[in-house]
C-alpha cells in the first residue's frame, strides 16, 4: 500500500492504493476468523474499557476475547495494570466475576495470593510446598495504557507503546476534544448482533447508506463528495462532511434551521445549544418571521457560534477546537475496532468484538454516547452499562436502530456463497482503507 498520510479532500485521495474488492468469506469464514485472532487481535492494542470505570486501587475488571481472560486492575500506585486471569500455581482462573473490588487476589483452588500488582504474596501451607522462588510466580502482566479516558490493552508483551501505535496526529486531535472529561450519558450498551464485527464497522465507515437508511439526516449531512475530507493516520483513520447542506430551492434557510432543530435525536447536546442558536437565527429575521444573511452567516456559522458560547459557558475548555469542529460530527476509527463520531462536548462510540462463541455470523457491539458534563454532575447522570440479551428490546436513538435492523440483513446477503465478493464505490475509501490495512495484518501470518 502506498502510505497516505495527513487529511486530504476527496479529490486529493489516490484510490488506486486501495482494496475495493472484498471477498465475502472475510465476514463468514472461520478459518479467517482464526487468521485475524493470530494476526490482530493476539497482537495489537484493543480498547477494553474506560478509565474511570476503575477509580479506586483495587477496582478491577475482566476483558475477555473468544476464551482468552484478563483482569485489568487498578493498583495502590493508582497504575491500571493488565494480568492474564489464570493462576500461575496450576492455572484455575482468577476472577470469575465481570468485575470487582479486591485488597488482593487469592485463587479458589489452592490458595496462592497475589498483589494488586501481580505479585504472588503467600502460598497457603508452605509447608506442602517446598522452595519456591516467589519473585518467579508472579501474574502474567500484559501491556496496559490509557489514553483519552479509554484503558486500552494488548496481549502482545513485545508490542510497540500505545502512543507509537495510535501516532501523535491521533493523539493530539482527539485529546483537544477532553475525551477524558466526557462520561456515559444516556446510554452504555453491549449487545450480541447478528453480523461479523466488520460489518459493524464498514457501517458506520461510510455516508453513502444515509440515502437508504437515514433520510432523515439528509437535510443536515453534506453527502458531496467533493466537500468530504479525509484522515489517513497510520492504521487508523477520520473522515468528516460538513454539518451543512447547499442552499437551494429544495433546502432554504427555513429548512436548514428545521434540520438542527432536529439534529438532537442523533447528538444529545445540540438541544442544549438550540436556545442560543435560536436567538441568534432570529436576528437575521424580517418582520414576517423570513430569515436572510449577511455575507459570511451561514446556518453552520450560527450553530458553531452558539455551541462554543454553550459549552464554554458551561466550563468546558474548547479553545483547543476549532470552528470546524465545533459543528462537524467527524468519525473516527481506530484500528481495530472502535468507531466513534465526535462533535465538542459529546461523542458516541461503537465497538465491535467477535461473538465469545466464535461464529464468524455474530459479534457483541458496544455503544456508548459520552457528554462533557461539570464534574459536579458527573455521577448523578453517568449510565448504568447495560447487557443487552432480548434482541430488539433496548431503544436505540433513530439513527442507531436504523443502523442495528440493517447490519444482520447485510449479514443474511453475505453468507450465500454464490456472492464471491463485494464491490466498493468511492464514497466507502474509508471501508476500502479498513480492509487494506486489514490486508496487511492478515498477510503478516502468511509471510
Ligand atoms: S491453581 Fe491457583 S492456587 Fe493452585
Ligand atoms: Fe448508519
Amino acid at each position: 500500500m502506498n502510505e497516505q498520510t495527513g487529511v486530504r479532500p476527496f479529490a486529493d485521495i489516490d484510490f488506486s492504493a486501495l482494496n475495493w474488492r472484498i471477498g465475502t468469506d472475510r465476514y463468514t469464514s472461520p478459518e479467517i476468523q482464526d487468521l485475524e485472532r493470530e494476526t490482530i487481535w493476539s497482537k495489537v492494542w484493543q480498547i477494553v474499557g474506560r478509565a474511570d470505570e476503575l477509580p479506586d486501587s483495587g477496582d478491577w475488571k475482566l476483558y475477555t476475547l473468544f476464551d482468552q481472560s484478563y483482569v485489568i486492575v487498578r493498583g495502590r500506585d493508582g497504575v491500571l495494570r493488565g494480568f492474564v486471569n489464570a493462576c500461575r500455581h496450576r492455572g484455575n482462573i482468577l476472577c470469575t466475576e465481570k468485575k470487582g473490588h479486591a485488597g488482593r487476589f487469592t485463587c479458589p483452588y489452592h490458595l496462592w495470593t497475589y498483589g494488586l500488582d501481580g505479585k504472588l504474596i503467600a502460598v497457603a501451607r508452605p509447608d506442602l510446598v517446598g522452595d519456591i522462588d516467589k519473585g518467579d510466580h508472579g501474574l502474567v502482566e500484559v501491556p496496559v495504557e490509557a489514553f483519552a479516558g479509554f484503558i486500552f490493552l494488548t496481549p502482545n508483551k513485545d508490542t510497540k507503546p500505545l502512543a507509537e501505535f495510535l501516532g501523535e496526529e491521533v493523539m493530539e486531535r482527539l485529546a483537544a476534544y477532553r475525551l477524558d472529561e466526557m462520561t456515559p450519558v444516556g446510554m452504555d450498551v453491549r449487545e450480541a448482533l447478528d453480523c461479523n464485527w466488520k460489518v459493524v464497522i464498514d457501517a458506520f465507515s461510510e455516508g453513502y447508506h444515509i440515502i437508504g437508511v437515514h433520510p432523515e439526516l439528509l437535510s443536515v449531512i453534506d453527502l458531496e463528495a467533493g466537500n468530504s475530507r479525509h484522515g489517513f493516520f497510520g492504521d487508523h483513520g477520520m473522515a468528516v462532511s460538513p454539518f451543512e447542506v447547499k442552499q437551494t430551492a429544495e433546502c432554504g434557510l427555513d429548512a436548514q434551521v428545521e434540520g438542527i432543530r432536529n439534529l438532537p435525536g442523533t447528538f444529545p447536546t445540540v438541544a442544549e445549544v438550540l436556545p442560543r442558536f435560536e436567538e441568534l437565527v432570529n436576528a437575521y429575521r424580517d418582520p414576517s418571521s423570513a430569515i436572510s444573511f449577511p455575507e459570511g452567516v451561514t446556518v453552520r456559522t450560527l450553530l458553531q457560534q452558539a455551541t462554543r458560547e454553550t459549552l464554554t459557558g458551561k466550563g468546558l475548555d474548547v479553545s483547543a477546537l476549532t470552528d470546524d469542529q465545533m459543528s462537524d460530527n467527524q468519525g473516527w476509527f481506530l484500528f481495530p475496532n472502535f468507531f466513534m463520531t465526535i462533535r465538542a462536548g459529546e461523542a458516541t462510540t461503537i465497538m465491535a468484538y467477535p461473538h465469545p462463541g466464535g461464529d464468524p455470523n455474530k459479534c457483541v457491539w458496544h455503544v456508548t454516547a459520552y457528554m462533557w458534563l461539570p464534574p459536579a454532575v458527573r455521577t448523578q447522570y453517568r449510565a448504568e452499562p447495560i447487557e443487552v440479551t432480548e434482541p430488539n428490546s433496548y431503544p436505540y436513538f433513530l439513527a442507531l436502530q436504523q443502523d442495528y435492523e440493517q447490519m444482520p440483513r447485510q449479514q443474511k446477503g453475505l453468507r450465500n456463497s454464490g456472492l464471491g465478493h463485494m464491490s466498493l464505490i468511492r464514497e466507502e475509501l474509508s471501508i476500502a482503507r479498513f480492509h487494506t490495512v486489514l490486508d496487511r495484518y492478515l498477510a503478516r501470518q502468511s509471510a
